[in-house]
C-alpha cells in the first residue's frame, strides 16, 4: 500500500487518505450576501468526486467585517447557514471529510463600503476596542457553533496570511500597549479556546510558518505558537507563509520545509501546500513524514480528479469504488 492513500485518524476523525484540498477563495457569491449558491454547490461536489482525504472550504467570514471581498462566504446569517448545510450535505454525499476555514480578514479586506477593522487604527483602519475584540470572539464562537449544525467534520481557523488573527500575532502589525500587545498571542488563544469549545470536534488552525520579515515573527517565534495552538486543543497545524512581505523564493515545494520544522519542533500533526503538483513529489513528502498531509490547491483547480487518477493507475481503484462513467473514464487512461 502507498502510504499517501492510507487513512488517517485526525483526532478521532478518520480520512480515507492523506491528501486534501486546499482551502481557496472562489469570490462567487452573488449581491454581496455571502450565501453559497449553485456554483458553490457544484464546485465543491466536482472536488468530492475526485475523492480527496478532506476539503477545506475557502475562507468564510465570522461577521460582515471579515469578508476578504465583496464575493466572499460568509456563515453569521440564516440564509448562509441553511445554504452551507446543503453544501454540506452535497459533498458528503461522496465520502470525504470536509470542513470550513472560518477567516476574519481584519485590515485586509478589499470590501466596498465597510469599515476594516485591526489591531491597529490607521487612515482606514478602525483599531479595535475591548468591546470589538470581545465581539469578534463571540463571532468565532457562534461561527464554530455554525458550522457544526451544517454537518461540517472539522473547522479550520484562518490564522495566516496577514489577516486578523495574523495582525494580531505580528509584530508588524500589533504595536498595541495593552494586554493584546502584550502578549500579542493574546487575541488568537481567546478565539480558539472559543472555537474549541464551540465547536466540539476536530479544530484545526493555519499560520504563516514564516513572515519573511526581519521585524516580524521569526520561524521559532511561529513554532511556539503552533505549541501554544496544540495545547488549546488544536488537532493539526497547517502551515502556510507570507501575507505581509513578498515572499522571496516561490518554486515547488517551497513550503514543506516550514511544515516538517513545526512538526518536529511541536510533535503534532502537520499539512503543506504549496506548488506541489507531481505524484512523486506527494508520495516523498508523505512518506519521509515531512508533513502528514499535503493539500493541493491549484493542482486541483486545473484537475480535480488528479488524485484518484493517480490511484487508479496504481491499481487502487476497482470498478466497485467508482461510478460506473467515472471508471469508463478511468479505464480510458490505459
Ligand atoms: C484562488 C486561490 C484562493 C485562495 N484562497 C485561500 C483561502 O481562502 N484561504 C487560505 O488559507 N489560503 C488560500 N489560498 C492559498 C492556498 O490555500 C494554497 O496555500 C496556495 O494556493 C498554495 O498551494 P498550491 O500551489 O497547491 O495552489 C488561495 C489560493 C488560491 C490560488
Amino acid at each position: 500500500m502507498i502510504k499517501t492513500f492510507e487513512p488517517l485518524d485526525i483526532a478521532g476523525m478518520q480520512i480515507k487518505n492523506r491528501v486534501g484540498v486546499a482551502p481557496m477563495c472562489t469570490y462567487l457569491c452573488e449581491k454581496k450576501d455571502g450565501v453559497a449558491n449553485d456554483f458553490h454547490f457544484t464546485h465543491y461536489t466536482n472536488l468530492a468526486l475526485g475523492q480527496p482525504g478532506l476539503i477545506i472550504q475557502e475562507a468564510t467570514a465570522v461577521n460582515e467585517f471579515g469578508y476578504i471581498s465583496d464575493n466572499c462566504l460568509g456563515i453569521f446569517n440564516p440564509r448562509q447557514k441553511e445554504a452551507l448545510t446543503h453544501l454540506v450535505s452535497l459533498v458528503h454525499r461522496y465520502d470525504t471529510k470536509f470542513g470550513i476555514q472560518l477567516a476574519h480578514a481584519g485590515n485586509k479586506s478589499r470590501r466596498s463600503n465597510t469599515l476594516r477593522f485591526g489591531p491597529m487604527t490607521t487612515d482606514d483602519v478602525v483599531g479595535m476596542s475591548q468591546i470589538e475584540i470581545d465581539r469578534f470572539i463571540q463571532d468565532f464562537s457562534n461561527s464554530a457553533k455554525a458550522a457544526r449544525a451544517c454537518g461540517y467534520d472539522f473547522v479550520e481557523i484562518h490564522g495566516a496570511h496577514g489577516y486578523l488573527i495574523n495582525q494580531f500575532l505580528s509584530p508588524l502589525t500589533n504595536q498595541r500597549d495593552d494586554e493584546y500587545g502584550q502578549d500579542r498571542t493574546l487575541f488568537l488563544k481567546q478565539v480558539t479556546q472559543a472555537v474549541v469549545k464551540a465547536f466540539e470536534g476536530p479544530v484545526f488552525i493555519r499560520l504563516s510558518g514564516d513572515e519573511y520579515d526581519p521585524m516580524g515573527n521569526s520561524v521559532e517565534d511561529i513554532q511556539k505558537i503552533g505549541a501554544l495552538c496544540l495545547s488549546l486543543g488544536v488537532c493539526l497545524l497547517n502551515i502556510s507563509s507570507g501575507g505581509f512581505a513578498n515572499i522571496p523564493h516561490i518554486g515547488p515545494l517551497y513550503q514543506v520545509h516550514l511544515a516538517t520544522q513545526m512538526k518536529q519542533a511541536t510533535q503534532g500533526l502537520v499539512a503543506t501546500a504549496g506548488l506541489i503538483t507531481e505524484a512523486e513529489q506527494v508520495a516523498q513528502i508523505i512518506d519521509s513524514g515531512q508533513s502528514d498531509i499535503v493539500l493541493l490547491g491549484r493542482k486541483f483547480l486545473q484537475d480535480p480528479y488528479f488524485l484518484l487518477k493517480w490511484k487508479y493507475k496504481e491499481g487502487l481503484v476497482q470498478e466497485k469504488d467508482v461510478f460506473a462513467y467515472v471508471y469508463r473514464g478511468l479505464r480510458s487512461l490505459k
